[in-house]
């Protein structure tokens, strides 16, 4: 008996994992949905940092939205993350010093979120929460708010200054991995241009309505979305596309979620089921 215990019977059990031909039959299933009617929306930091004006009109917009949708609503960090950035960096703070300060910034916009959305019975819940609690707040409340920022914090890998991983792709992550119907980013702008519409040369710029991950990350130049999410996009499983949308104009949103195109789609390199 002692001896059947220490033999624990598993198909991956006496193999390397690094060798996908035996790993194959076992991990070559597609993973399953877990929350296939949740719909996961990024609020950007810029948004927030705009205040009553920009921040009003779309809670008023999110509000109306409960009826029809079950949300993840998820915050990005805007102007405190930069002047924390820029003081850290200053100090020569690592970069896994500076990802969990930001996170908290980004937190900080979700509290905020949260408490307008509060009489609806919105609130604000914890990564962990996240992780593990999120489809029993969602049978109480029809919308959540969290960070968008991944926990990665004091993991965060080392190839830059600034995190790499921030809002975008802690939002995509997190939204493939429940296998969440869809993921609208909400910018201060109509979507990804071929250039900065707010730069020297904005006037100039185009709008892509449909554009794959590859051909972003081949664009030179600034994004609207962090260059690690292309990175994570090429490998998704779930989220076949996202669409980047003007969260200033109002509407904009609500059509996003009943499947408009109403500004631009990033297509991923998840393969449709
Ligand atoms: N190619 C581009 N297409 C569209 N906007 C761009 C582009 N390059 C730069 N931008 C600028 O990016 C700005 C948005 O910045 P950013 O994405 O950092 O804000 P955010 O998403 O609200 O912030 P956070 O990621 O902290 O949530 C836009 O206002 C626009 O001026
Ligand atoms: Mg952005």
């Amino acid at each position: 008996m002692t001896d059947a215990i220490k033999h624990v019977s598993s198909a991956l059990a006496r193999q390397t994992l690094q060798d996908n031909t035996l790993t194959r039959p076992v991990a070559g299933v597609r993973p399953i949905r877990l929350l296939p009617w949740l719909q996961v929306v990024k609020i950007g930091g810029r948004i927030m940092d705009r205040g009553a004006q920009a921040i009003l009109p779309l809670v008023e917009e999110i509000r109306k939205l409960l009826p029809e949708h079950r949300l993840l609503i998820l915050t990005g960090a805007g102007v405190r993350a930069r002047h924390l950035y820029s003081v850290g960096l200053d100090l020569g703070l690592p970069v896994g010093s500076l990802a969990p300060l930001a996170a908290s910034e980004a937190g900080q916009n979700g509290h905020i979120l949260a408490s307008l959305l509060a009489p609806e019975g919105v609130s604000y819940i914890e990564h962990p929460t996240i992780a593990s609690q999120l489809a029993i707040h969602l049978a109480a409340a029809r919308a959540v708010v969290g960070s968008a920022f991944p926990p990665y914090h004091h993991h965060e890998f080392p190839g830059a200054r600034i995190p790499a991983h921030r809002a975008d792709t802690g939002a995509f992550l997190v939204a493939d991995a429940l296998g969440a119907a869809g993921l609208t980013i909400v910018e201060d702008v109509d979507g990804v241009f071929d250039a900065d519409p707010n730069g020297a040369e904005g006037a100039k710029a185009k709008l892509h309505k449909d554009v794959g991950y590859a051909e972003l990350a081949k664009q030179t130049g600034t994004l609207p979305i962090d260059r690690a999410l292309l990175e994570v996009m090429a490998t998704a499983r779930q989220i076949e596309r996202v669409q980047v949308v003007n969260g200033l104009v109002p509407g904009r949103l609500t059509a996003a979620l009943r499947g408009e195109h109403v500004g631009t789609l990033v297509h991923t390199g998840a393969k449709p089921a």
